[in-house]
C-alpha cells in the first residue's frame, strides 16, 4: 500500500472512533429520558413490517409466509385487519420469544408509491389531535388508523391480550405510512388504552405533525425509534422549515439513522443514534433526501409487496370459521387468545415426541 492509501485508512478508523464515541455520549446524556436503539431488536421488527405487506392472507394469518420465516418465527396473529376501500393491512400478535404483543401496519402499496411521494410535498397539517392544544397532525395519516376499522381491530386484540398477559410489552411497527399510523396507534394506546409498556419503532415514516404534537407525543410515547435509511427521500416529506418553528412538521425523536462509511471497497455502514431533538442535522437531514430506492429496503429486509398490482389480495378456503367481514365489506381475522396458548403447548409437544 503507498502512504496516500495508508492514509485513506487512517481517516477512515477516526471517522468510525469518530462515529461510534459520539453515539455513546448521546445514549449517556439521555439515558433517562429516551429510547434506547436496540440493533437486534431493530432487525427483528424490520422483518414484522416486512410480513405485513403480504397480500397472501391465507399464508400470513398463519404465519407461513416466506417473509415470516426468519427472526419472526413462531409469531401467532391475533387479529389481520384488512381495511379493504382504501387498502390498508394491520395486524397484532404475540411474539413469544420477544415476550411481547407485537402491532404492525402496511405502507402504501408500490405501485402508486410514486404518486403518494410526490403528494407528501404538499400535505397539510390539517387536523388536530384531540385533547391537545395546538397539537396539529395530517389529516390523511391521522385517519388512516383513527377513522377506519383498523383502530376497533387493534384496540379489541389489544384488549383481550391484556387480559390474558397483563401489562405486556407491546411493539408498534410500520414501514413508510405504516410507520406514521404505527405511532399514532402507539399513541393512542398509551392515552386512550392506559397501556403502561408501549414503544414504537418505524422504518422510513414521514413527518406527521408540528411541534406541539411532538412535545405531546415524545413525553407519552418516549420508547420511540425512528430509524432511517441513506438517502431515503420519505422521512424529510413534508418538508421541515427551520425558520418557521411554529408552521412548520416535525419529527419525534429518536431518529436512528443508517448510513455507508468508507472508500471504495472498504464500505461499512453506520448506526447513528441521533440527538434528542428529532431534527437531528447532523443526521438523515444532513444528505439530500433522494432515493426511493433506499426507502424500500431496511437491514436488507425488503419493504413492499411482491407483486405491484395495487391492493391485491388473496384469500383460501381455509380462513372461513376466522374470517368476519363488516358492512363496510373490510375483512377481519380473529383468533381466540385461549386458543393461541393452546395451540403453542400442542406444537411443543409435537416437537418433543419427533
Ligand atoms: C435487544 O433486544 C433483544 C431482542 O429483544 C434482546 O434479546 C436483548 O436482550 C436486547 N438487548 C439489550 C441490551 O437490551
Ligand atoms: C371519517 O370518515 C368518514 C367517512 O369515511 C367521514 O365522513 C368523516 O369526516 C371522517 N372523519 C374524520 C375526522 O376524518
Ligand atoms: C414493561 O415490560 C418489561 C418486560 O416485561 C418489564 O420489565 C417492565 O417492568 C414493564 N414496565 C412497566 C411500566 O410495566
Ligand atoms: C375464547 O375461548 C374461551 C375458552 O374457549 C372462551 O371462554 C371465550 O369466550 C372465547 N372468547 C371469545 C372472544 O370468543
Amino acid at each position: 500500500m503507498d502512504g496516500k492509501n495508508w492514509l485513506k485508512v487512517v481517516i477512515f478508523l477516526c471517522l468510525i472512533a469518530v462515529s461510534t464515541g459520539r453515539e455513546f455520549k448521546v445514549k449517556a446524556k439521555n439515558k433517562h429520558h429516551a429510547a434506547i436503539y436496540n440493533h437486534t431488536l431493530a432487525t427483528i421488527l424490520v422483518e414484522y413490517a416486512s410480513a405485513v405487506y403480504v397480500s397472501d392472507l391465507t399464508e400470513l394469518f398463519a404465519w407461513t409466509c416466506s417473509r415470516c420465516n426468519g427472526l419472526t418465527k413462531g409469531f401467532q396473529i391475533l387479529e389481520l385487519i384488512v381495511d379493504v376501500q382504501r387498502c390498508l393491512q394491520a395486524y397484532v400478535g404475540v411474539a413469544q420469544d420477544l415476550n411481547a404483543i407485537v402491532i404492525a401496519f402496511r405502507g402504501t402499496q408500490e405501485s402508486s408509491l410514486q404518486n403518494w411521494i410526490e403528494d407528501l410535498y404538499w400535505k397539510q397539517l390539517d387536523i388536530s389531535y384531540p385533547g391537545m392544544e395546538d397539537a396539529m397532525v395530517h389529516h390523511g395519516f391521522y385517519s388512516a388508523y383513527h377513522n377506519t376499522s383498523l383502530r376497533p381491530g387493534v384496540l379489541t386484540a389489544v384488549k383481550s391480550a391484556k387480559e390474558f398477559y397483563g401489562d405486556i410489552p407491546i411493539m408498534v411497527t410500520g414501514h413508510s405510512m405504516g410507520g406514521a399510523m404505527a405511532a399514532f396507534c402507539g399513541l393512542d394506546l398509551t392515552v386512550h388504552l392506559g397501556c403502561q409498556n408501549v414503544s414504537v419503532m418505524t422504518f422510513g415514516q414521514p413527518r406527521i405533525g408540528n411541534a406541539a404534537f411532538v412535545s405531546y407525543y415524545r413525553e407519552r410515547v418516549p420508547n420511540t425509534i425512528r430509524v432511517t435509511n441513506r438517502h431515503d427521500i420519505v422521512p424529510h416529506l413534508p418538508p421541515y422549515y427551520q425558520y418557521f418553528p411554529h408552521k412548520t412538521y416535525r419529527h419525534f425523536p429518536r431518529e436512528v439513522w443508517l448510513y455507508d462509511l468508507g472508500f471504495g471497497s472498504l464500505v461499512y455502514t453506520v448506526e447513528k443514534v441521533c440527538d434528542n431533538s428529532g431534527e437531528d442535522p447532523s443526521c438523515s437531514r444532513s444528505v439530500k433526501g433522494n432515493s426511493v430506492k433506499d426507502h424500500v429496503r431496511y437491514f436488507g429486509v425488503k419493504l413492499s409487496c411482491d407483486v405491484s398490482a395495487g391492493c391485491r389480495i388473496v384469500m383460501g378456503n381455509g380462513l372461513a370459521s376466522y374470517h368476519t367481514t363488516d358492512n363496510d365489506g373490510n375483512i377481519i381475522f380473529s383468533r381466540n387468545i385461549s386458543s393461541v396458548l393452546r395451540m403453542n403447548v400442542e406444537s411443543s409437544e409435537e416437537g418433543k415426541s419427533l
